[in-house]
């Protein structure tokens, strides 16, 4: 099994956002620059799709803040009223050998703000990936989560993982409808009516 590290996505490319459709999940046309990948959405907004770091950890704290009650259950499966520190710092602060996390940063205002991020814990026994996805509602519904969500599909084939999976709310229509297009199959898990858990064989 090959490993990655930070420093592997430590390079800005610039990439389109792929159509709203099917075919968004073709591969975006990309050029070097000097950290990351830099996107730009269908409605003109930029954005810099690039490794979770450590020093994000208050950008993410601040993102937390901005999400709705509803947004904090689908993501993290209860309610919470804060992010605490030392959960942020580890979710920024990821080990490679087994994680990877993308962020995507809205550098256009100060400080530069987390928008949306995307995270694989993999379980070397299993050869399988567990994901979690997160995009903030005013940049929703633009592609953001199908992109995120692609970038962990691909990471998961880089490293040779044989299964992403997740578990997602019944009633998370859009994430459910996402995972749909992109080819993940639904099963409802035993004793838990309001789950059910997605996965896609790679
Ligand atoms: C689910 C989530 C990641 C979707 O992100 P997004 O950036 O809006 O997704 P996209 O714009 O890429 O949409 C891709 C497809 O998903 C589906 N979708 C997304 N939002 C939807 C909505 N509100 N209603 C219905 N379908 C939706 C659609 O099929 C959409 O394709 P379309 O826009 O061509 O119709 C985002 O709403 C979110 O972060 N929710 C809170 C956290 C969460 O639920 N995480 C998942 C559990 S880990």
């Amino acid at each position: 099994m090959t490993t990655t590290t930070a420093r592997d996505f430590d390079n800005y490319r610039y990439a389109e956002l792929p159509a709203r459709t099917r075919e968004r999940f073709a591969p975006a046309a990309v050029s070097s620059t000097p950290r990351g990948e830099a996107v730009r959405t269908a409605d003109g907004r930029e954005l810099v799709l690039r490794t979770i770091e450590p020093g994000d950890v208050n950008a993410i704290q601040r993102c937390f803040k901005r999400l709705s009650p509803q947004d904090v259950r689908r993501r993290f499966m209860h309610a919470m009223s804060e992010l605490p520190m030392a959960m942020a710092q580890r979710l920024c602060r990821i080990d490679p050998e087994v994680e990877a996390a993308f962020v995507l940063i809205d550098e256009n205002v100060q400080p530069a703000e987390l928008r949306g991020v995307g995270r694989i814990f993999v379980d070397i026994p299993s050869n399988t990936a567990e994901f979690s996805v997160l995009v903030e509602l005013e940049w929703t519904r633009i592609g953001l989560g199908a992109m995120l969500m692609q970038r962990l599909v691909d990471e998961c084939r880089r490293r040779g993982v044989g299964e992403l999976w997740g578990y997602v709310l019944m009633e998370n229509r859009p994430m459910l409808d996402l995972c749909k297009e992109l080819g993940f199959v639904a099963k409802m898990v035993p004793g838990e009516a309001s789950l059910a858990q997605i996965s896609l064989k790679l």
